[in-house]
């Protein structure tokens, strides 16, 4: 079986991917998720991703959060149990995945608001808003995160920071061999991460952690 359907990384070793899945401690209903997305196989972050998510939440306590992709919820609920008081608002253009998201919200009495929408044109109605956040979660697809950068940094509280995943597709991004079909993707995400490094008041770090994320912070 291909390995994202055991919801393991393809850059990690699997064993020590396995063996860090297996220490690190989540609540009973994202094992659930986790079960259920490879069952059924639909797409959630890599748990050593969402790990990491946790505890950065954890440690930064930012008060209002953004989330695009929220697929069936997984990655919303790290965020929730990385800090309860967060306000999370969390975006998805898929219909039925989004109603089995507020299903586990509701399950883990998560206070999440949820928006059926494309991302994009929900951001754009943001920015129009002038809404900003402390924290900004992009999990979607991958070949828009070019677009997805320029309109999200506005969104971004100084000193805050948006974390995008994904980044190293496989690997791909990185010099490892890959179909032609994916060719453009790789291309999209390489524009993605040359361009963060760029503006002069981000500080991009990339980490090489599940699929690969790309931390963006907001210099103050
Ligand atoms: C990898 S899944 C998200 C997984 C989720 N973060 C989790 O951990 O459970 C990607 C999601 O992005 C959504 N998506 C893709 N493109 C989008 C867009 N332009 N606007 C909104 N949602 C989008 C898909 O419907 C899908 O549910």
């Amino acid at each position: 079986m291909f390995k994202r359907w055991k919801n393991l990384s393809e850059i990690l070793l699997p064993e020590v991917e396995e063996f860090c899945n297996n220490y690190n401690e989540r609540e009973g209903i994202l094992k659930e998720i986790e079960e259920l997305s490879q069952r059924e196989k639909v797409p959630i972050l890599l748990p050593t991703s969402a790990v990491f998510l946790r505890l950065i939440v954890d440690i930064l306590k930012p008060k209002r959060v953004l989330e695009i992709g929220t697929g069936i919820g997984y990655s919303t609920l790290n965020i929730y149990f990385g800090y309860r008081e967060a306000e999370i608002t969390t975006v998805d253009s898929n219909r039925k995945r989004l109603e089995k998201a507020k299903e586990f919200f509701e399950r883990a009495g998560a206070p999440v608001k949820t928006v059926l929408s494309d991302g994009l044109e929900y951001v754009r109605e943001l920015l129009f808003r002038g809404e900003t956040f402390d924290f900004i979660f992009v999990d979607s697809v991958k070949s828009e995160y070019p677009f997805f950068n320029y309109k999200v940094q506005p969104l971004i509280k100084e000193g805050g920071v948006a974390l995008f995943d994904n980044v190293l597709f496989r690997g791909y991004v990185a010099g490892r061999d890959y179909d032609r079909k994916y060719e453009r993707g790789v291309k999209l995400l390489k524009k993605f991460l040359k361009e963060v490094k760029e503006y002069p008041n981000f500080e991009a770090t990339l980490i090489p952690v599940g699929d690969g994320l790309l931390f963006l912070k907001k210099l103050i």
